[in-house]
C-alpha cells in the first residue's frame, strides 16, 4: 500500500463527469489504494459506469482531473494509457465475422508498434489468457455463435491478454453463471495476490464484500461510503 491517496498511481481529483448538459457527478474525489481489489457498488444510473470510463480516458472530465502516475490522464496518449491499464466495459460489440483467438490478440494492440510486430510475447500472452478463462477449446470460433457466457469470458481474455498492471472491469461477471462468477472473481483476486490492482463494478454485495479490499459505494455521482 502506498503512503497516501495522492501517491495511488492513479486517482481522480474534484472531477465533473457530463454528458453533454447532463451532469453525472460533480467535484467527486477518489483515489484506487495500488495492490487494492476495489469494488465500487451503488444503484443502477448512479454513474458506476461513468466513473470507470472517466478512470480509463474514455470521458475527459469536464472539470478536474483523473491523474495517472502523477499526471493528467488526459495528457497520454490512448495507447500509452492501454499499456498501464486495461478496461472491460460494460457491453462490448464485436466486429462481424471475428474469431475467437482473434479477438483475444486485440488485446496485445497498445504492446505492438510499426516497429515491433506480432512477437511470442504476445502469442504467449493470449494463450494465457485464454488458459484462465476456460476458453482455448473455443478458440477458432466464432464469436457471434457463442453464448452471452462464452462470449463475456472471451472479453475478459481479451482485457487480460493486454498484461497491464492496473485493471478495471465493469460488472464483469453479468451473463455468466454462478460457477463462472466465482471462478471469474477467485482468477481476479489471484491477479491481485500477485500484485495487479483491481477495481470492478459489482452487483452482488455478497461478492463485493468476499472479494474486495476496499469498497467504495456511490449513489447520486457521488461516494457516500468507503
Ligand atoms: N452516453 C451517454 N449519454 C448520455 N447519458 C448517459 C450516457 N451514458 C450514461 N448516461 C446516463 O448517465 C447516468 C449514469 O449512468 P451510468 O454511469 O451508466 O450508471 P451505472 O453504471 O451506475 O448504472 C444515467 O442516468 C445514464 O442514463
Ligand atoms: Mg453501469
Amino acid at each position: 500500500m502506498s503512503a497516501g491517496p495522492m501517491d495511488d498511481r492513479l486517482h481522480a481529483d474534484r472531477v465533473t463527469l457530463r454528458y453533454d448538459r447532463r451532469t453525472i457527478a460533480s467535484d467527486l474525489s477518489l483515489s484506487i489504494p495500488d495492490g487494492s481489489f476495489t469494488v465500487i457498488v451503488g444503484p443502477n444510473a448512479c454513474g458506476k459506469s461513468t466513473l470507470l470510463r472517466a478512470l480509463s480516458r474514455l470521458l475527459i472530465p469536464a472539470d478536474g482531473q483523473v491523474v495517472l502516475d502523477g499526471g493528467d490522464i488526459a495528457d497520454l496518449a490512448a495507447k500509452e494509457v492501454a499499456r498501464r491499464l486495461g478496461l472491460l466495459p460494460q457491453s462490448s460489440l464485436a466486429p462481424d465475422g471475428i474469431r475467437v483467438a482473434d479477438l483475444v490478440a486485440r488485446g496485445r494492440y497498445p504492446h505492438q508498434s510499426f516497429f515491433r510486430q506480432w512477437s511470442e510475447a504476445d502469442e504467449e500472452a493470449v494463450a494465457a489468457a485464454m488458459r484462465a478463462t476456460r476458453i482455448t477449446e473455443l478458440s477458432g470460433r466464432l464469436v457471434d455463435e457463442l453464448s452471452g457466457g462464452q462470449r463475456q469470458r472471451i472479453w475478459i481474455a481479451m482485457v487480460l491478454a493486454q498484461q497491464t498492471p492496473i485493471l478495471l472491469l465493469d460488472e464483469p461477471t453479468t451473463f455468466l453463471d454462478i460457477a463462472h462468477q466465482i471462478e471469474l472473481l477467485d482468477l481476479l483476486a489471484g491477479l491481485n495476490a500477485e500484485g495487479r490492482t483491481i477495481i470492478a463494478v459489482l452487483h452482488d454485495l455478497n461478492h463485493a464484500c468476499r472479494y474486495a479490499t476496499h469498497l467504495l459505494v456511490m449513489k447520486q455521482g457521488a461516494i457516500v461510503a468507503e
